[in-house]
């Protein structure tokens, strides 16, 4: 063996798997509507203009050496107020963390809450916990959630797993499935980890949530973005948040991602992420800060890319619900936040022209790739049964006019099948 057992088991990412045949196939010249990546494509979704004059500013202005370990002393600042201001949640200046985009946050919160073997609970589909579980030792509990609450965990759910746990992750609006909790289902899983904590003795550790508020600000319609602390207070010592500016101004290559929560663990956070040097390049963190003081120009971009993200959704939306009552076997759920659509293509068994017979959810995203040319990413690539026939699709990397004129192809593709 040339290299440690966790780099040999180490999978890569199935979801820049797909994405990198899906490009194979875009640079031979193929038109192909590409909706596998979470990211933006940056002609069609730029970043504030302001952020990025920002950007700019700092360099000219000579912020070119290390920043602090924790985040330069501006942004922690302007992270506490913007906190307190939109979310209601205040959290001092020493509890904030900043780093390279909100990645290096989530595998520093495992590094600091988890011993290799501690149970870390997730409900599936997620995003990349599993990955996390691998890097920290962790054994890894994956709750199956159901399409009957939007695949976000209940209580019932996570209920006979957390006895012993050290962490549960949850995520809200989730990726891959762009829905939300709902407050009742929030709060009833709250007050299982504040009664699992009732249990543990004097000196044991306690089970923390990781709350990934990422897409927060990307919701739509009447739905609101719910968080642990807020719902239960009695909480604040056992939440950790991850938070940052990938998505919601459409910056995922600008690497600004914060994280706070309670004193202790986020000093150790700190101190990992210090020696690891996960930081976020010093102008960007003062343009950041400069950014978000800025409040009419947050909601005036806010306003114009959450209604150009839900256009193409609700697009993609309707288009499925059209197919539906066709007669298809297709479905999706209505859109509530983040940059993605849950669709079901329910096409295993069906037989293709070529005589071939679709089984796994592989082989349905491969069809529709190949014959509708629409690349979608199966909910197996998020921890997901093979055999659910659930799709992730993303709409930041594709035009509207793209996602309109795939939706005919993926109609003819279906009209194929016996
Ligand atoms: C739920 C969730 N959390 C965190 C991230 C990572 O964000 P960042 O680009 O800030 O590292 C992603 C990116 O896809 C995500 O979907």
């Amino acid at each position: 063996m040339t290299v440690s057992k966790m780099a040999q088991n180490l999978i890569g990412s199935e979801i820049i798997k797909l994405a990198g045949e899906v490009n194979a196939m875009i640079a031979k010249g193929e038109q192909i509507c590409n909706l596998t990546i979470g990211d933006f494509d940056p002609s069609l979704y730029p970043i504030p203009g302001e952020l990025r004059a920002g950007i700019t500013e700092a360099y000219a202005e000579g912020h070119t050496n290390y920043p602090p370990a924790n985040g330069v002393a501006v942004l922690r600042k302007a992270v506490v107020d913007f906190t307190r201001d939109r979310l209601g949640l205040t959290y001092p200046e020493n509890d904030i963390l900043v780093a390279g985009g909100s990645r290096p946050l989530i595998y520093a919160t495992y590094l600091a809450l988890v011993d290799p073997g501690d149970k870390v609970v997730f409900p599936t589909p997620s995003w990349n916990n599993n990955h996390y579980c691998h890097l920290s030792g962790a054994t890894p509990v994956m709750v199956e959630t159901s399409p009957d609450n939007n695949f976000m965990p209940t209580a019932a759910d996570v209920a006979p797993h957390l006895e012993g746990a050290t962490l549960l992750a949850l995520c809200s609006p989730l990726n891959p499935t762009g829905t939300m909790f709902s407050r009742k289902d929030l709060e009833e899983i709250c007050d299982l980890v504040i009664a699992e904590n009732k249990t543990r003795a004097e000196g044991e550790k306690p089970l923390y949530i990781l709350y990934d508020q990422i897409y927060w600000m990307l919701t739509f319609g009447n739905t609101e973005h719910y968080d642990p602390v807020n719902l239960r207070p009695e909480l604040r010592d056992y939440v950790i948040y991850i938070d940052g500016i990938s998505k919601c101004f459409a910056a995922t290559g600008v690497r600004v991602g914060y994280a706070f929560g309670p004193t202790v663990v986020m000093d150790k956070m700190k101190s990992i992420l210090g020696h690891v040097g996960a930081w976020a390049p010093k102008a960007e963190q003062i343009a950041t800060a400069r950014f978000l003081h800025q409040v009419d120009a947050v909601d005036v971009f806010l306003d114009e890319f959450k209604t150009q993200v839900r256009e193409s959704l609700d697009v993609l939306y309707e288009g499925f619900k059209e197919l539906k009552n066709d007669g298809y076997s297709v479905d999706a759920i209505e859109p509530m936040g983040a940059i993605y659509l849950s669709a079901k293509l329910d096409l295993a068994g069906k037989t293709t022209p070529g005589g071939h017979t679709l089984q796994t959810s592989k082989d349905i995203s491969f069809y529709i790739l190949e014959e509708a040319k629409l690349a979608v990413v199966p909910f197996s690539a998020f921890g997901s049964d093979a055999s659910l026939g659930w799709f992730r699709l993303s709409v930041g990397g594709a035009s509207l006019d793209s996602i309109q004129a795939s939706l005919g192809r993926l109609r003819a593709a279906l009209q194929q099948l016996n």
